[in-house]
């Protein structure tokens, strides 16, 4: 990858796509994003300019800014349109095949050879989808926080193959064209904070879960004993708790600790479609839009 990134492909376009298309689009870059189908991209495209509106409503943004940023994000619904791309960065589902699937496709797709493939998931190992390219060295986390136009931080996750030229790239896009602050993790389930925040999630919701105390209580508990800005339950609604689960599943499966166990609530929960605010209904109730 060369010093200074000019285009950027993000692939899929949920929260996490779209707040990371966001940041390169706000930092000027020439930004792509491939999403399921047309239908899924108008999604997207949509979830972008809520999200900028947002940031010009509360004075974050100028008018003017937020309407370059969005003429400058394309959406499309085909890989192929992101053959040119200087780095990509992948953050659909959860789900190891699918990613699998992605990373090989845009591995033939991507025609600059010293492109980078990058993954925003939040717990599986990068070396795996390195090795469904030909490219592992140039394949590396980079793990935003949502919401990602407000969260400063990046966690950078090298791979047993990821080459030092590559992690140094990245680390420098995060920094220096995104203004983020990065950390650095080994290629572990978890990574840093998920590793740390998964436990006292699913700790929250096998207390909910015992009847132990209310979710409105837990959350009460920890921001306004603790100083917490979120509750725990109202932070799993945010990050999703189909998320929340695979994440779990992911750290249970590399590590066999029960404090990584999805709790059956949890599942339950995901069974149901009861996936926090993107559904509207999580531990709480959410309105929608
Ligand atoms: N939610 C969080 O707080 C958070 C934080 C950091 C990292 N992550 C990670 O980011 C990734 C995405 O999470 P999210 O919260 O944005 O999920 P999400 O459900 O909001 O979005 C996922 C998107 O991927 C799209 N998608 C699925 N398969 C696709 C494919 N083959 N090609 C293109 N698009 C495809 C879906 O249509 C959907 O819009 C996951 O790996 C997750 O672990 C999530």
């Amino acid at each position: 990858m060369s010093a200074a990134v000019a285009r950027v492909g993000v692939v899929g376009g949920g929260q996490m796509g779209a707040g990371i298309a966001e940041v390169c689009a706000r930092a000027g870059l020439d930004t792509v994003v491939c999403e399921v189908d047309a239908v899924a991209a108008r999604a997207a495209r949509d979830r972008v300019a809520a999200s900028l509106d947002r940031a010009v409503r509360r004075g974050k943004l100028e008018r003017a800014a937020a309407r370059d940023a969005l003429a400058r994000t394309v959406f499309t619904g085909s890989l192929d349109d992101l053959a040119d791309r200087q780095l990509v960065v992948e953050a659909i589902v959860e789900n190891p095949d699918a990613k699998t699937e992605v990373f090989a496709a845009l591995d033939k797709i991507v025609t600059d050879p010293a492109a980078v493939l990058a993954t925003n998931t939040s717990s599986l190992p990068v070396m795996r989808l390195g090795m469904a390219t030909s490219r592992a060295d140039r394949v590396v986390g980079l793990h935003f926080f949502n919401p990602v136009p407000v969260l400063p931080l990046v966690e950078v996750v090298s791979s047993l193959h990821t080459s030092a030229e590559t992690t140094l790239a990245v680390e420098d896009f995060a920094t220096r064209a995104l203004g983020k602050t990065v950390i650095r993790s080994q290629d572990r389930a978890g990574f840093v904070v998920n590793a740390l925040l998964i436990p006292y999630l699913l700790a929250a919701v096998r207390m909910a879960e015992s009847g132990f105390a209310t979710a409105a209580g837990i959350d009460a508990g920890m921001e306004l004993g603790c100083a917490h800005p979120m509750g725990p339950l109202k932070l799993a609604d945010l990050i999703g708790l189909d998320t929340v689960a695979s994440i779990a599943e992911s750290l249970y499966d590399e590590f066999r600790e029960p404090l990584y166990a999805p709790p059956p609530l949890l599942q339950r929960m995901v069974e149901a479609g009861l996936l926090g605010r993107k559904t509207g209904r999580g531990f709480h109730v959410y309105a929608q839009g």
